[in-house]
């Protein structure tokens, strides 16, 4: 099989990217939501919000195999990782992105210790199998279902 490339997103690849997040969450996320959380969810899930985003510090990595989109992840400051989508599920992918993107956001802040997200209740198992905990019960906003969870992380040496 062909190796995954994994890189940051290109400044003009916004468009393609929400394209692979509204396909992945339509199939496998939008069923448990209600009408209010998949507008909710296409409101950020949106190419100028996601450029807006990035304004404001944050980072897109993806992963292609031969050229093709099959991943990203969307880290969004300080801590959060804001959406991780992958299209060819069980090959490591969701495990790449994430640990370069721990590897880049402690490069830009070294004393980075922890990392959040808000899961979907389909992905609530697959975050614990990469190393995530749950801090609290289901929570409900804005018409969508979600576990808060946090990965503690190693501090980067910067010795
Ligand atoms: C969650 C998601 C990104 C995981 O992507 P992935 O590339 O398949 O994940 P990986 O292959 O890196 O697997 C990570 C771990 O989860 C496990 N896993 C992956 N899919 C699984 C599934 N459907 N059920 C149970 N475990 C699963 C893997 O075996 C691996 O664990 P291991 O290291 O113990 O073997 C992907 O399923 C997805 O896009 N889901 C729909 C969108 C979504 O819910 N995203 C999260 C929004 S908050």
């Amino acid at each position: 099989m062909e190796p995954i490339v994994y890189q940051e997103m290109a400044a003009d690849e916004e468009t393609a990217v929400c394209n692979l997040v509204a396909d992945v969450f339509n199939e496998y996320v939008a069923p448990d939501y209600d009408q209010e959380g998949i507008d909710e969810f296409f409101r950020f899930a949106d190419p100028d919000a996601m450029k807006e985003r990035m304004l404001g510090g944050g980072f897109v990595l993806v992963a292609k195999r031969t050229g093709k989109l099959v991943g990203m992840l969307e880290f969004f400051p300080p801590d959060c990782v804001a959406m991780l989508f992958v299209t060819v599920h069980h090959q490591g992918i969701a495990k790449g992105l994430l640990a370069r993107a721990i590897r880049k956001a402690q490069v830009r802040n070294p004393g980075l210790s922890k990392l959040i997200v808000h899961s979907s209740p389909y992905a609530e198992s697959i975050y614990e199998k990469m190393g995530f905990r749950k801090t609290g019960g289901i929570q409900h906003e804005n018409g969508i279902d979600f576990f808060p969870m946090e990965l503690i992380c190693k501090t980067l040496n910067t010795n």
